[in-house]
C-alpha cells in the first residue's frame, strides 16, 4: 500500500488524522505505518459501532453439575483416570496471560506480581508449584503453553528464565504471543501511540487456540499425542492445573469439555454462570441475567443458576479443531488507554477513554456440543487478583492464601 491508497482508505472511513506525521518520518517508518493501516480492517462494524453488540443470545436454562458431593464420593475413580491420561501425555496446560491487567495498575506482566509479605512469592510461581504437585504425583511433566501479548512477551520470557521457571522442566515450556486489535477512542478514532505506530491491544482470551495454531503448535501437540488441553488464567493465584479429579470426571463424563465452577455466593454475585443456551453449554454474564433467572430457586432452595465460572476450562483437541472456523463474538471493553495526544505528548487517562475489542474463551464454551460443569472449593480454588483494592484485590488474594496455610 502506497500514501496515496492509505490516505484515501483512512479518508472514507475518517481516520486520515493517523497520518498527522507521516511526512516528518524516516522512509522506513513511513512504511511501517503504511503496512499497519494496511492491516487494519476498517470495514469491520465494530469500528464504525463500537458499542453494539454482535452477540444475540438464545434461550437460557440451567444446567447441573458435578457438585462437590458427587466429586467426593468418586474421588478414587476420577483422580486414576485423570493421572493415566496425565502419564500418557495426553494432557496440555495453557496459561493465559496476555491480558494487560489494566485493573490492577501494576506496569509488569501479571504473573510477575510479588505477593509475598515476608518473602519473595510471584503469581508465577504459585501457579508453577501448583502445577508441580501434580506432576510429581504423575512423576512426569505436563506441557505449559504460555500465552503471552506483544507487550509483555519479552518480560515474561525473561522472569521465568531469571527464576529458573521456578523448578519446572524449562523443556516443557513453550510461549505463543496472542494476536492484536486496534483500539478506538470514544469518538471512534484510532489511537497513536508514536508518530508511526497505531495503538492495538491483545484481542482478548478467545483467540488463545487460533494464536496457538498460528504460531505452529499443533506439530507439538500432535508430536506428543495431547488430547486435551486445560486453559487457565493468570490470576487466579489458588488455580488447579491438570487437576487429575477434574480431568478424570470429564473423559469419565464423554463430554468433549469441561468448566470448573464455584456455587455462588449470593444472587447478586458478579459471575458468569454456566448454563444452557438453546440446549447447549454456554455461559450468561450476570449483567445478562433477568431477574428472574438471578433469584430462581431449585426445590432443595439452591440458586438454579449458581454454577460461577473460574476461567479453568478443558477442551478437548479435536473439538477445538472446529472452532478455528468459526467467527467468536467481539466485546467491546471500555478501558484506560494512553495515547498520543494533539501536541504529540502521550496522554495517561486516570478514567476510561477508549475501546478495546476481545473475544472470550467463554464464548469457545458456547462452541462445544457438550460441557461438565465441576464444581470445587472457592476457598481452595478461587482467589482471582484483578483490582488495586476492594473486591479481588491484593488484600483479598492475600487472605485466601493465609486462609490455605500458605506463608506469605
Ligand atoms: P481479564 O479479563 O481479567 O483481563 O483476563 P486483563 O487484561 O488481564 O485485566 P484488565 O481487565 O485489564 O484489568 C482474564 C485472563 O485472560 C487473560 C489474562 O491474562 C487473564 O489470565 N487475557 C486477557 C489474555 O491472555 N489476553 C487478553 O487479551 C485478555
Amino acid at each position: 500500500m502506497n500514501y496515496t491508497q492509505a490516505k484515501q482508505l483512512l479518508d472514507q472511513y475518517g481516520q486520515s488524522h493517523v497520518l498527522k506525521y507521516y511526512d516528518t518520518l524516516s522512509p522506513s517508518r513511513q512504511q511501517h505505518l503504511l503496512e499497519q493501516i494496511e492491516n487494519l480492517n476498517l470495514h469491520h462494524p465494530h469500528f464504525q459501532n463500537p458499542t453494539a453488540s454482535t452477540q444475540k443470545r438464545g434461550t437460557f436454562a440451567p444446567m447441573d453439575a458435578v457438585t462437590l458431593d458427587d466429586i467426593r464420593k468418586n474421588q478414587k475413580k476420577y483422580r486414576d483416570i485423570g493421572i493415566q491420561a496425565i502419564r500418557e501425555a495426553k494432557v496440555g496446560a495453557v496459561l493465559l496471560a496476555g491480558g494487560q491487567g489494566s485493573r490492577l495498575g501494576f506496569n509488569h506482566p501479571k504473573g510477575t506480581f510479588n505477593i509475598g509479605k515476608t518473602r519473595d512469592l510471584y503469581i508465577f510461581q504459585c501457579l508453577i508449584q501448583n502445577l508441580k504437585k501434580v506432576t510429581d504425583e504423575a512423576d512426569t511433566y505436563v506441557p505449559l503453553l504460555i500465552m503471552t501479548s506483544e507487550d509483555n512477551d519479552a518480560e515474561t520470557k525473561a522472569f521465568l528464565q531469571e527464576h529458573d521457571f521456578f523448578g519446572y522442566s524449562k523443556d516443557n515450556v513453550e510461549f505463543f504471543t496472542q494476536e492484536t486489535e486496534p483500539a478506538i477512542s470514544e469518538e471512534g478514532k484510532l489511537l497513536l501511540k508514536t508518530p508511526d505506530e497505531i495503538i492495538r491491544t491483545p484481542n482478548g482470551n478467545g483467540g488463545w487456540f487460533l494464536s496457538m495454531y498460528r504460531a505452529g503448535m499443533m506439530h507439538l501437540i500432535e508430536d506428543i499425542g495431547i488430547e486435551w488441553l486445560n486453559v487457565f488464567a493468570v490470576d487466579n493465584v489458588m488455580q488447579q492445573i491438570a487437576d487429575p479429579i477434574f480431568l478424570g470426571a470429564v473423559i469419565d463424563s464423554g463430554c468433549v469439555s469441561g468448566g470448573k465452577v464455584v456455587s455462588k455466593a449470593n444472587p447478586d454475585e458478579r459471575v458468569g454462570v454456566l448454563c444452557l443456551e438453546d440446549g447447549k453449554p454456554s455461559i450468561v454474564e450476570y449483567y445478562e441475567m433477568t431477574e428472574e433467572m438471578r433469584i430462581l430457586r431449585n426445590s432443595d432452595g439452591t440458586l438454579a443458576y449458581r454454577f460461577g465460572v473460574i476461567l479453568n476450562y478443558l477442551f478437548r483437541v479435536d473439538a477445538l479443531q472446529k472452532t478455528l472456523q468459526l467467527d467468536f463474538p467481539l466485546h467491546v471493553v471500555h478501558k484506560k488507554i494512553p495515547y498520543m495526544g494533539e501536541d504529540g505528548i502521550i496522554i495517561k487517562p486516570d478514567k476510561p477513554n477508549a475501546y478495546k475489542f476481545e473475544t472470550l474463551v467463554l464464548d469457545m464454551v458456547h462452541m462445544q456440543d457438550s460441557c461438565l460443569a465441576f464444581e470445587v472449593e472457592r476457598i481452595k480454588e478461587f482467589a482471582p487478583m484483578k483490582n488495586a483494592v476492594g473486591v479481588d484485590s491484593v488484600e483479598t488474594v492475600q487472605a485466601i492464601l493465609e486462609q490455605n496455610g500458605i506463608v506469605l
